[in-house]
């Protein structure tokens, strides 16, 4: 892919505004840490700049900064601190000291997060060769943007916000996307003029537009076709309206790929998911992290599976829940199963309703039916864990394993008291609690012997 970067002679430098307390939002957790599809909202718009390949990418945070910072422990960016939030101008102008002068300045808002690298490259073009450009849209809802206004000649004069308009300004329908590129040396001319004498009381980064015009700058604005790229964060309702939008082209993408999604308004997909052919995806599915399905997977509804691998011709019944699972070829998980981190189950394997694996591995064919825990156990090929088995891996203080070799079988109502051994081809009678080693290939009763007391009477009301 060709790079902005490549495309101009000086150095990109990105600025993120990353710094607001997003009130809207009514939430302890600061507005760019909000999660859509998975992952905070200033993960998108980071992922967005790198595509860029710019010199540097800058970072304005402020409120609650030093979680929005911990947050993205391993980014190559620079952080620089916003102290107060005075406005989005304010924010910028905490940044420019670090841009070369030659350089074109391209600043993006963390609260927009579905921005293509497209058009930003475009952008960035237009303000390598000296000019002012702009994003703007026409939403369907404008309600909260900042309105470009044209001159009589139609070319841009100002941008103003919606808590500064007059109402022939609010009726304008194209709408201020907040993202600009400029060259750096006349960003920072035109940032040192801004005042604050508008109904918020901030520095405006969009007062800029105006003062470039005034000072006979060119200024061109750049208008995306579709404006659902643009949409902002604001509140809530807004992140819902986005979260759609990924889930929409999520779904898409699956379905191009030959993924049949049964409803794409009812999948959920916050990671990333690769897979094979003729996979099968019922109604309310949320896949997290990084989860690889095999061909011809079947997922019924309602089933949550999070960092996993599931192989081919393997059935998911419904409501399972999957988290750090290696599920083989040709297995039957669920109704309601749950199998959690470092488990791996070989192929043919069945685990049925109510039951949980741990930290276990089984092998070829297992089962575990009905109503079992099995935690911290390895567990062989074609062992039956009995309807209501429980490995007791845990003593109060530590965990144990459990050791289950081949073709071994779990009475119904059997609890194996880790660290236990059971051989290959034992068998445990229902109901036994086994605590010592359980031998190859015999029957082993850990229970008490069934009697009858022959002469035994129930005992009968007594007469008033
Ligand atoms: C802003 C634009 C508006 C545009 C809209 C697009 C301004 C003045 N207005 O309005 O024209 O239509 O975005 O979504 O720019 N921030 C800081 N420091 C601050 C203030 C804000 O870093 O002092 C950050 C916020 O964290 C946020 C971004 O800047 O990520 C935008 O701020 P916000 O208050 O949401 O601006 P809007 O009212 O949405
Ligand atoms: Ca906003």
């Amino acid at each position: 892919m060709s790079t902005a970067a490549s495309t101009h002679s000086t150095g990109l430098s990105v600025v993120i505004l990353a710094a607001g307390e997003g009130r809207r939002m009514n939430s302890r957790l600061p507005k760019v840490l909000q999660p859509l599809a998975g992952r905070p909202l200033l993960a998108h718009v980071l992922d967005t700049a790198h595509r860029l390949s710019p010199q540097r990418i800058l970072v304005v945070y402020g409120h609650a900064g030093e979680q929005v910072r911990a947050a993205f422990p391993d980014e190559s960016v620079q952080w620089v601190l916003q102290e107060r939030q005075l406005g989005t101008g304010h924010a910028v102008q905490q940044a420019v000291p670090h841009v070369p002068d030659d350089d074109t300045v391209l600043v993006l808002y963390g609260d927009v997060p579905l921005l293509g690298a497209e058009p930003l490259a475009r952008l960035v073009r237009i303000g390598a060769a000296g000019e002012l450009a702009l994003l703007t849209m026409v939403p369907e809802d404008p309600a909260g943007y900042g309105r470009i206004v044209r001159d009589a000649s139609g070319r841009v004069a100002r941008s103003v916000e919606q808590k500064d308009a007059t109402p022939e300004e609010l009726a304008v329908r194209e709408c201020n996307t907040g993202v600009l590129a400029a060259p750096a040396r006349r960003l920072k001319g035109w940032l040192a003029q801004l005042r604050n004498d508008n109904a918020q009381g901030e520095y405006y980064l969009t007062d800029v537009i105006g003062l470039a015009v005034a000072q006979g700058a060119t200024v061109t604005a750049v208008s995306l076709a579709d404006s659902i790229d643009a949409l902002g964060v604001n509140d809530k309702t807004q992140l819902a309206q986005l979260e759609a939008v990924c889930r929409r082209r999520a779904a898409q993408a699956l379905m191009t790929a030959g993924v049949t999604v049964v409803d794409p308004a009812r999948i959920d997909v916050r990671g990333s998911v690769t897979h094979g052919q003729d996979v099968f995806v019922d109604v309310n599915v949320v896949f997290e992290g990084t989860v690889k399905l095999g061909n011809r997977v079947r997922i019924g509804s309602g089933c949550v599976i999070r960092d996993s691998e599931v192989g081919d011709d393997t059935e998911l019944f419904p409501f399972c829940v999957l988290d750090g699972a290696v599920i083989g070829a040709a297995a039957r998980i669920g109704p309601f199963s749950r199998v959690r981190p470092t488990t791996a189950l070989g192929p043919g394997v069945h685990i049925g309703n109510f039951v949980e694996v741990k930290n276990s591995t089984l092998g070829t064919d297992s089962k575990a039916n009905h109503l079992s825990y099995v935690g911290d156990a390895q567990v062989g090929a074609r062992v039956n864990i009995g309807a209501g088995t429980i490995v007791a891996n845990y003593d109060g203080a530590n965990k144990h394993r459990t050791i289950i070799h081949d073709d071994a079988h779990t009475g119904s109502n059997s609890v194996l008291v880790a660290p236990i051994t059971v051989g290959e081809g034992a068998t445990i009678a229902a109901g036994s609690t086994v605590v010592h080693e359980v031998p190859a290939g015999r029957l082993t009763i850990a229970r008490a012997r069934q009697s009858t007391l022959e002469d035994w009477q129930r005992p009968v009301k007594k007469p008033k």
